[in-house]
């Protein structure tokens, strides 16, 4: 039987969310990617980032991960004595899944000299396994802390990896060869199609984009660093080229800016969207808190391992 058809349809979800909220003692972590409702009752919003920072600073006993499963493991990473529950245990990333942590262990024997980053978007496996992580939103940051003398390893967005060698001047960088479904769709054709027909608008990109769209873009940066812009920026409308979730708080911050998201290649198939994000829904948010799972659990061994680097991150970006 489906979730769906288990849940009484006449049921206030976000009311039995709130109650399930006091009586769990949990707090509600959301990526900008979720969808509207799921943002609206979240108790934080944020980047892969700041929703790292609140797992591992919050004092609530069991957390809520609305995002996909590198994220809430991250959350149980940095603070393993919480439970943590993620709505769908389907919603993977094709980032982490397409770096599997045997593979990436021979690619790093090829190279044992260089200082391995990986990006946030990766399993906890690949993460024991790496020198430091970091996010879209600290991955210059970081890199620029690798002593020069020292090559480096970026994994496993190859799209990140390009942009962050080109802000660094890093040439030595060796990029494992993976990319995020949705930004790699974004059309460079269809975008400068678009930029004719709203000469005015700025181009926001996220750095997971391929280099020809990055490169029509204005500012690029994490989904937080994106929404800081158009609420900061004089301009009155956006081309956005990431995820369509982030517009609902663009359009709560900026109610009177338009935004307009970046089409993919096929405009018929919402290419634009993540397909794992928006698995989470409102009934399987409650069935989650209410039935206290699926939670996050993961090998003390390798948790230990993966914190390392993930502290070290938390440290060069403070
Ligand atoms: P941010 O850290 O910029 O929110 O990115 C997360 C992500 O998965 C982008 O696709
Ligand atoms: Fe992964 Fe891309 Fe979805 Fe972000 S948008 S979670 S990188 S598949």
């Amino acid at each position: 039987m489906e979730l769906a058809e288990k849940i009484d349809p006449t049921l206030d979800l976000a009311g039995e969310i709130v109650r399930l909220k006091k009586e769990r003692n949990a707090v509600i972590l959301a990526h900008y990617y979720q969808e509207d409702d799921i943002q609206d009752i979240a108790d934080f919003i944020g980047d892969s980032l700041q929703l790292a920072q609140a797992a591992k600073s919050t004092a609530a006993d069991v957390i809520v991960f609305c995002g996909v499963h590198f994220m809430a493991e991250t959350a149980k990473i940095l603070n393993p004595s919480r439970t943590v529950v993620i709505p769908d245990m389907d919603a993977g990333c094709s980032l982490a899944d397409g770096c599997p942590a045997p593979e990436f262990a021979r690619f790093r024997a090829q190279h044992p000299d260089h200082f391995v980053v990986s990006y946030i978007n990766c399993s906890a496996a690949v993460k024991a396994l790496s020198d430091v992580i970091c996010t879209s939103s600290n991955a210059v940051k970081i890199v620029s802390r690798i002593p020069k003398d020292r090559p480096v390893i970026f994994a496993p967005d190859k799209h990140l990896g390009a942009w962050v060698r080109k802000q660094t001047g890093r040439d030595d960088m060796v990029l494992w060869n993976g990319t995020c479904i949705v930004h790699e769709t974004f059309s460079e054709r269809k975008l400068i199609d678009l930029k004719v027909r709203h000469p005015q608008a700025k181009v926001i990109a996220h750095p997971e984009c391929t280099a020809p769209v990055l490169n029509l873009a204005d500012h690029i940066g994490s989904t937080k660093a994106l929404l800081e812009y158009t609420r900061q920026s004089e301009a009155s409308e956006f081309i956005v080229a990431t995820e369509p979730g982030i517009i609902h708080q663009m359009e709560k911050y900026s109610p009177r800016k338009k935004f307009i998201p970046a089409p993919g290649e096929d405009e018929s198939c919402n290419c634009n969207e993540c397909p794992y994000m928006k698995l989470n829904t409102m009934e399987k948010i409650y069935a989650a808190m209410r039935d206290l799972k699926p939670t996050i659990e993961m090998d003390e061994a390798v948790r230990l391992k993966a914190l390392k680097p993930l502290e070290l991150m938390l440290e060069w970006s403070a």
